[in-house]
């Protein structure tokens, strides 16, 4: 089993948002009992809370259910549980450098790591919607399912095709 935690801020925008998508991509591709899926914050705010509406009602018309998530905190012991563990900027992404114990062998990097091929994007990050207008969960969407794409791609190639003559 691969394991996959995406991490945002409040957990309630974008690494929810990743989530749904990125689990929709799986279960297509026929691959939900080998790769799972979790998302985490690296702020405590709205532990135990569901995904912020306006970023369930952008996904729902996409057709991402987000409705059975819940945030919770990223916490030490995920670098002990996750294979690739994605933030989703570069603020999330130091945070959770500083979480993480000794030792971790799995991938922690930026989510667009995986949506920067050729000229598709300058962009590097994916930008908190929080306090932006629709558009802003528009993008959000746009930029994760191109990533989760690319994503699906690698694990795919570096982590499914093993064993294969
Ligand atoms: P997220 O967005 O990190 O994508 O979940 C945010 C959610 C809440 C807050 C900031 C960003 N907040 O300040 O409460």
């Amino acid at each position: 089993m691969i394991r996959v935690l995406f991490v945002c801020l409040g957990n309630i925008c974008r690494s929810p948002t990743a989530h749904g998508v990125f689990r929709k991509m799986v279960a297509d591709a026929g691959l939900s009992d080998k790769i799972s899926i979790d998302s985490a914050g690296t702020a405590a705010w709205h532990e135990g809370k569901e995904p912020d509406a306006r970023s369930s009602a952008h996904a729902l018309k996409r057709n991402y259910d987000l409705s059975d998530l819940r945030a919770r905190q990223a916490v030490a012991g995920d670098f002990s549980t996750f294979d690739y563990i994605l933030a989703m900027d570069s603020d999330n992404l130091n945070n959770l450098r500083k979480l993480m114990p000794g030792g971790f062998s799995g991938h922690l990097g930026l989510m667009l790591e995986f949506g920067l091929d050729g000229q598709d994007y300058e962009i590097s990050e994916v930008p908190d919607p929080y306090y932006d207008g629709e558009q802003g969960f528009e993008l959000v969407l746009d930029l994760l399912e191109r990533s989760c794409i690319k994503l699906l791609e690698h694990i795919k190639l570096e982590d499914l095709s093993g064993g294969a003559p």
